[in-house]
């Protein structure tokens, strides 16, 4: 059996991906609704996960500048967490990175989300601070 597959989301799946977000972010997480989501959005490469159903159950985007570039929002649905859906949204970030012609990912990983950046290739560097006063570190990946 294979497992979860992402894809890059389209304008028509925006609403179901930013109603995943506040469900992971706003809700159980706390995080202000109006810092959630921002103006990055609108030009940021965003990916999904479905599941057999067809529902988006996880989201990453991805933010390309000069060279490099930077993953965020990454989310699952809370009931799917630990199928792989999170590692098919990353992957596609990385495969939409990569034909972008970056070679290196920065990311601001909350601290309890280390261990899949870790598996995923991410090495910590630098001290823990806060961000929506929630405890994040930076990583980096070559890719
Ligand atoms: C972080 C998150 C996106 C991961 O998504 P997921 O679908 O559960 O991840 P996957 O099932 O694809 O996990 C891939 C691998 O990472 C591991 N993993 C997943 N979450 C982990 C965690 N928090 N700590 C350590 N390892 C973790 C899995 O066990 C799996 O390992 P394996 O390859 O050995 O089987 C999800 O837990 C989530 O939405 N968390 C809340 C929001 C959040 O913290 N987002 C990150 C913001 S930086």
């Amino acid at each position: 059996m294979t497992g979860p597959s992402a894809s890059v989301a389209t304008a028509a799946d925006w609403p179901e991906v930013a109603a995943l977000r506040r469900r992971v972010f706003v809700e159980e997480q706390g995080v202000p609704a109006e810092i959630e989501q921002d103006a990055a959005d609108a030009t940021a490469v965003h990916a999904l996960s479905r599941d057999l159903a067809g529902r988006v159950v996880a989201t990453g985007r991805l933010l390309v500048g000069e060279g490099t570039a930077t993953i965020g929002r990454m989310a699952a649905d809370q009931e799917v967490r630990g199928r792989g859906h999170g590692a098919a949204v990353l992957a596609e970030l990385h495969h939409q990175a990569v034909a972008r012609g970056i070679r290196q990912i920065e990311l601001h990983a909350q601290v309890t989300a280390r261990g899949f950046y870790e598996r995923a290739g991410y090495t910590a560097v630098g001290e823990e601070y806060l961000e929506a006063g929630i405890p994040h570190v930076t990583m980096v990946r070559r890719l």
